[in-house]
């Protein structure tokens, strides 16, 4: 009964219940080191333009992410009222991905294309002039406030130190292709670039 040794003495059980778990660990977790990346890539998803990086930004700021998720779970009643569920590879360039937890409004994982420009103008001055119960608060500064893109660059080259891959010629151009832009051009620019790398079914 050599099991009865084991079993009769804690001390050396614990050694090897440790041993046990640390073998099993090991084995889970080494492979991971030597992967390039755990997320299965996936064809269409692109990081944000300058326009769309300055809106994720706004969004950030007026604190969207309070009521607002992007985060489509693999269950029916999701897929049905918002689309296809998320994938990994859709926020692999989010720098912090916005999934969030809150849905005071509904999820925004799949609202581009979803509405025309001029929807979302009127929404976010208004958003009881669509949807009179609407308990979304207004925006209506952002249509008047110019962006302020002077840190576009640098922003990039943040993402870039993150793994995101922006070319030299993306960064050189960014505060070109944001002049003369309002926050609520962005803002838009950037709702309407989320959940499009992944066409609806
Ligand atoms: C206090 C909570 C709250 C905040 C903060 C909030 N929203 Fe909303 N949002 C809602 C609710 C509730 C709805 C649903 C009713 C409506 O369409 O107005 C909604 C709807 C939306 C929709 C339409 C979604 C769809 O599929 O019909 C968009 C787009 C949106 N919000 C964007 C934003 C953005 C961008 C911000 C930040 C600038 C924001 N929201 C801030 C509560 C909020």
């Amino acid at each position: 009964m050599r099991h009865e040794v084991i079993e009769k003495n804690g001390f050396f059980m614990a050694i090897l219940i440790a041993g046990l778990i640390s073998v099993g660990g090991l084995v889970e977790i080494t492979p991971l080191f030597f992967l390039k990346s755990t997320i299965p890539p996936l064809e269409g998803v692109r990081p944000y333009t300058a326009l769309e990086l300055e809106g994720r930004d706004i969004y950030l700021r007026e604190g969207c992410y309070n009521c607002h998720s992007q985060m489509i779970r693999p269950f029916r009643a999701e897929t049905e009222r918002y689309g296809p569920y998320s994938l990994p590879a859709e926020s692999m360039y989010d720098h912090p991905y916005q999934w969030g937890s809150k849905r005071t409004g509904p999820d925004l994982a799949r609202v581009g294309g979803k509405y025309p420009d001029s929807w979302h103008i009127q929404h976010m001055e208004d958003p009881r002039s669509i949807v009179p119960e609407s308990v979304m608060p207004r925006y209506p500064w952002l249509s008047r406030t110019a962006l302020d893109g002077t840190n576009i660059q640098t922003k990039m080259r943040a993402m870039v130190s993150l793994g995101v891959p922006y070319a030299g010629a993306d960064i050189d151009g960014a505060t070109e292709a944001i002049k003369g832009k309002t926050e609520l051009d962005a803002l838009i620019a950037y709702l309407q670039s989320l959940g499009t790398a992944v066409k609806r079914r």
